[in-house]
């Protein structure tokens, strides 16, 4: 027990290393939220906590959008300095291959699941839509009216999050996030196209 939280603390270390200057809307503190939600769906669906809080803490380390060798090098070397957890690293990584929106996989695991509906959870409500304008901001992309426009986003992932999920504890969470999506898009209609000056 006492190695497996030194793994953890070094694995939050390894993660820190990994993310240090990243401001495309992952970094750090989207793990430690994940980290949190994961346990909480963890404690309501009856997974194995210590694997979710792994792959919760290195799901975004083997990103392809970020430096996908650096980060395997990393949790390699992770294995290195808990040659009996080595196994479980491996197959954690795996899992943390498949959770990706973007790369469209499938955790095999309850545990992968269950990280991938936190990761998701993290992409709606107040904190994915301040995520997507940060993404859209460091890449350069416009707003609204363009296909790769934050507000695209909107339609093309965010609203479509909650249908994707696998656990009934993040689907009764999305509920609410959800629901925030529409009403700040509703917002953004009406401020996007302001009324004219003799209807003020
Ligand atoms: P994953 O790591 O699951 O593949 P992404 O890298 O696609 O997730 O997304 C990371 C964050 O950036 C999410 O909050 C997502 O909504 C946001 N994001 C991804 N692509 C875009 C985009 N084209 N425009 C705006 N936000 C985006
Ligand atoms: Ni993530």
């Amino acid at each position: 027990m006492e190695d497996h939280y030194e793994l953890i603390n070094e694995a939050w270390k390894t993660a820190e290393l990994y993310f240090s200057g990243d401001s495309s809307g992952h970094d750090i503190d989207h793990s430690r939220r994940v980290h949190k939600l994961a346990l909480h769906l963890c404690h309501a669906e009856g997974g194995k906590s210590s694997i979710t809080e792994l792959i919760a803490i290195l799901h975004d380390i083997g990103d392809h959008k970020l430096d996908s060798d650096k980060g395997t090098e990393l949790i390699r070397q992770l294995g290195y300095r808990f040659p009996a957890k080595a196994g479980i690293l491996h197959e954690v990584l795996e899992e943390c291959a498949r959770i990706s929106f973007s790369k469209g996989g499938i955790p095999l695991t309850l545990e992968g699941k269950i990280v991938q509906d936190a990761d998701r959870l993290d992409s709606i409500g107040a904190i994915g839509v301040a995520r997507c304008f940060m993404f859209a901001g460091n890449r350069g992309h416009r707003l609204t009216d363009d296909r790769r426009s934050a507000v695209q986003h909107f339609y093309d992932k965010l609203l479509k999050i909650k249908d994707t999920l696998h656990t009934d504890r993040a689907r009764q969470e999305a509920e609410r996030r959800h629901a925030f999506l529409n009403l700040f898009l509703n917002e953004l209609e009406q401020d996007l196209d302001p009324p004219a000056e003799n209807n003020l």
